[in-house]
Parts: structure tokens; sequence; C-alpha cells
């Protein structure tokens, strides 16, 4: 959905727009050129009532006065943000910023913000990450409510002037967050499509569509999958009316279009009811968001090819809907997947690691990347664990995980490694198959990681539980809906920051 925002960069210099003007304030107050930018009058009653309110310029605090007279653009009322917070230097400090700001506008009206603290005017780099946040705490998803409040209650500031100190340089470093918004803002629009909508057909059209940037698809249908002996991924579909699909998403943005690629890897279950081993009602229908990990895979690919990025990458989402039915798959099966590995069902709910199995394994033979890393909504356990702020990281390659770990810390979406060893993947073995799909009761999050790695076949690997922060996410400056989006920009921060040029 779009965000109803508008965003312009224009010089600190030029008059305002609209009937709201917003000046940041730190600790020491305003910065020191706006008193001419304003003029001296309106800057000197601006000072006057910050100390008679008080005001420190701390986060979150935010001061709105009428502005009778005295400014030139004629605003009808002028808000201090206060933007005082230790991290407000480094990245995503900007970011968060801008939705912090964002959220402090009053709705629904026109406004220009100064992007100048007493610290100095924002760098481009810094003005553009501000957009984003704004844009990303903009964003919401109101395409199925038909009676919308009218504008003039409405919920988004419509048009917001950004008045920086080099606007060309603004706009040029916001061509890439226009890419990565448009990633966050896919991956947010397909997890928060209802499962009704979102079939794994409809899902692959919506993949499709990043042709027309350029990204080569295939889209593999049941009958391709059972001649490759994709028997995990298809047996969790089976119950299901509505067919699997297997999506590949090629973007060959590097120099050398032969060199090695780097994968993506999400987890696309559209609906998981848990299947015969059916979950409990309460709460049952956010499981419409267990493909959160694929919907993250087709945000990260459009945000590639929209910025070309110079990095060959491989994108792959096993698309599944997971019913309980008479054709439905049982506890006691014994399936054999695509690496001739066999699989013993004990849990047809432990189903996310059957997709991610002929994926990974069908991505590795066919592509031989440098690395994958996987997303999925893989299990409740890793909210026991670390709660809604980190995904967890597993990994049996450090150099991979310092970077992915280096790349949360960056965009604040941010991860945590958990161990891997021989003793935990012990506890997948079966007596009469190579494998169970679960691990008993402790260490869920773990076993099921385990599983994961029995089907990467020795590759550079990294997966990524994001059962905690994809989907009913916590709301942060940046985030007010359901979905976030996660691992869009944490992925595309990992491909600019390690592997391109
Ligand atoms: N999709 C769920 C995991 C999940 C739970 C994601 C809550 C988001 C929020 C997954 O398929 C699942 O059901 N996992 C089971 C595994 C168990 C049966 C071994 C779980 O976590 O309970
Ligand atoms: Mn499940
Ligand atoms: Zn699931």
């Amino acid at each position: 959905m779009s965000t109803g925002l508008t965003l312009s960069f224009v010089p600190l210099a030029q008059q305002g727009a609209g009937p709201v003007l917003a000046v940041l304030a730190g600790k020491s107050g305003l910065a020191p050129e706006l008193t001419q930018r304003l003029g001296a009058a309106p800057a000197k009653r601006l000072s006057e009532a910050m100390s008679a309110e008080n005001f420190k310029g701390k986060t979150g605090a935010a001061l709105a006065l009428p502005a009778e007279t005295g400014f030139g653009e004629k605003p009808t009322h002028v808000v201090i943000i206060g933007v005082d917070s230790d991290d407000e230097e480094s990245r995503p400090g900007f970011v968060r910023l801008g939705g912090q700001v964002y959220s402090k506008l009053p709705k629904g009206r026109d406004a220009s913000v100064l992007l100048i603290t007493p610290k100095g005017p924002f760098s481009p780099e810094d003005s553009a990450d501000f957009a984003l946040g704004m844009k990303l705490a903009a964003y919401k998803f109101d395409r199925y409510i038909t009676k919308k409040k009218p504008d003039e209650n409405g919920e988004v500031a419509k048009s917001v002037l950004l008045h920086v100190a080099d606007p060309v340089a603004a706009r040029r470093a916001m061509k890439t967050r226009e890419a990565i918004y448009g990633g966050v803002e896919i991956a947010r629009d397909l997890v928060n499509e209802p499962p009704n909508v979102l079939t794994p057909v409809e899902f692959a059209a919506r993949a499709e569509k990043l042709e027309k940037l350029g990204v080569e698809i295939e889209i593999l249908d049941e009958k391709t999958m059972k001649k490759l002996g994709m028997r995990a991924l298809l047996g969790v579909g089976q119950g299901s009316e509505q067919e699997s699909r297997l999506v590949i998403m090629k973007w060959m943005g590097a120099k050398n279009e032969k060199a090695q690629p780097i994968a993506f890897v999400g987890k696309g279950v559209v609906f998981d009811t848990g299947g015969i081993s059916i979950k409990p009602a309460a709460g049952m229908e956010d499981m419409k968001g267990d493909m959160a990990g694929a919907a993250a895979v087709v945000g990260l690919m459009h945000a590639l090819a929209s910025r070309k990025a110079k990095a060959n990458v491989i994108g792959a989402i096993g698309l599944v809907e997971n019913m309980p039915d008479g054709k439905a798959q049982r506890p006691g099966d014994i399936v054999k997947s695509m690496s001739g590995q066999t699989i013993e069902i004990i849990n047809t709910d432990a189903e996310g690691r059957l997709v991610l199995a002929d994926v990974l394994w069908h991505v590795k033979q066919k592509f031989n990347p440098a690395f994958m890393v996987n997303l999925a909504t893989l299990t409740g356990a890793i909210m026991v664990a670390l709660g809604q702020e980190h995904a967890g990281l597993f990994s049996n390659n450090d150099e991979l995980a310092e970077r992915l770990f280096k790349s949360g810390k960056a965009t604040g979406e941010k991860l945590w490694r958990m161990p891997l060893g021989a003793e935990y993947d012990k506890q997948i073995d079966s007596k009469v198959a190579d494998m169970k799909n679960t691990g008993g009761r402790f260490g869920g999050s773990i076993t099921a990681a385990q599983f994961l790695q029995r089907y990467v076949d020795g590759c550079p690997w990294a997966h990524l539980d994001i059962a905690g922060t994809a989907m009913g996410s916590p709301q942060t400056d940046i985030n007010k809906g359901w979905s976030s989006g996660f691992g869009v920009r944490l992925l595309d921060r990992l491909v600019a920051d390690f592997y391109e040029g």
C-alpha cells in the first residue's frame, strides 16, 4: 500500500510550504543558523517558549505553538521536536529519527521540516535515511477498509518538504532508499494480505512482477517439482486445494554475469493450520504471516534490482498451504526429500523445515552459491528464547554470521546468534527413517536449525528464525503495523557492505 505521503528535498533557505513548520531541537536548543532562517524575533519566541515549557529537546518530546506573526512562510503553527538521543549520530539513528518526527507532525496537513540541529545540518545520507524513516512510519495497510477516513482528520501528513543543506545530493542518496522502501513495502504488503487472497499461485504472480525490473523469474509447478523429487515440500501442500509453487528469482548485477552467486531462501507457508497436527483456534489467524521469510526475499530482490546492485543474487521461495484434509500428510508418514534423505513426520505442524529442505537442496545443487541465507517464521520457541527484539541467527560459518550480525546492528534489524552442534543434531535421529521432523520439547529452535543444516550440503549457510520479528511485530518508531518487513533492510545492507563492487 502507498503511504499517502509525498516527500521532497528543498534548500534550507527556501520558504516553507503548508500550515506546519517543524524545527528540531537538541539539548542546547535550536541550531544557531535558525535565527537567520526564521528571523530573529520568531527564533527568540521559540527559544522563550522552550524555556517557559521547560522543553529540553529530548527525543520523543514535542512542543506545538501557534505562529501568529513574524514567520516569513506564515505557517499556522510551529512544532519544535526534540531529537536529543544518544544514537542520533549513527544509523539506524536517522531512520528512526525520521519515524519519530513523522509521528509528531499534525495529521493530514502539509508540512515543512528543517533538517538542522545544533550539531549542524543533516548530511545527504542522513537526510535520505531520515526520509526513509518517515516513509516506513507512514506505511499502512488499508486496502480492505472500504470506509476510509476523510483527509482532514485522516492519519497522514500529505506533502512534506524536507529542507536540507544540499537537496541535489540528498535526492541522489534517496534513490537507494526508495529502492529499499519499495522492498519493505512489498514484504509488508505480502505478509498483511489475507490467506484467501494470497494463495501460492497468487504469491508467485506477485513475485513475477519483478520481471519488469530485470529480475529473471522461474516458476516451478507441482508436476515439475514432483519430477525433481521434492516430496518433502509437496507433502506439506498435499492437503490443500491450492497448488504449491517454487519461485526462483535471479538478479545478475555483477560485472561478471557468470561469477558465483549468493542465495536467499524463504519459507512461504501462505497459511499454516498445523495440518493434521492442527493448531488451537486462538490466534490461528496470525498464521497468514507464515510466509514472511518468502516475502522478505521478494522484497529484497525488489530492492537489489531497483538500485541495480552489483551482485549476482538468487532468491528462492517455497510456497505451500498447510491444511488438514483427507489427502493431507499424517504423523507417521515417511517422505523422501529431493536430497534422497528420508524424513519421518512426527508433527505435521513442523512443516516449514520440510519446505526449506527441498528448496535449500535444489538451490545448492543448481546454483552452487557462495552462501545461502534462509529466512523463516520457523518456530514459536525462538520467541520464548529471544522475545521479539532479535531474530535467531544460526550458522555453520563464522564469517557469514559476523557479517549478518553487523548488518543487523547497522539497520536495527537485530540478530542474536544461537548454537548448533552434534548433540542437538542427535535429537532428530529417527528409528525408522534418516531423521524425524521434530526434536522433542527442548531447544525447539535449535533442532529445527539442525534439520535445515542437513540439507545445505556443506555450503556456507545461515538460518534466520524471524517468527518473533516479522509478524505481530512490536510497534516501533518506524513500524506501526502488524508486519515489519523484517529482513529486507538487513539483507540489502549485507549485500551492499560485503558483496558488491
Ligand atoms: N509457523 C510455525 C511457527 C510460528 C509460531 C511462527 C508462531 C510464528 C508465530 C511453525 O510452522 C510451527 O508450527 N512450529 C512448531 C514446531 C513444533 C511442532 C515442533 C512450533 O513452533 O510450535
Ligand atoms: Mn507449523
Ligand atoms: Zn509454519
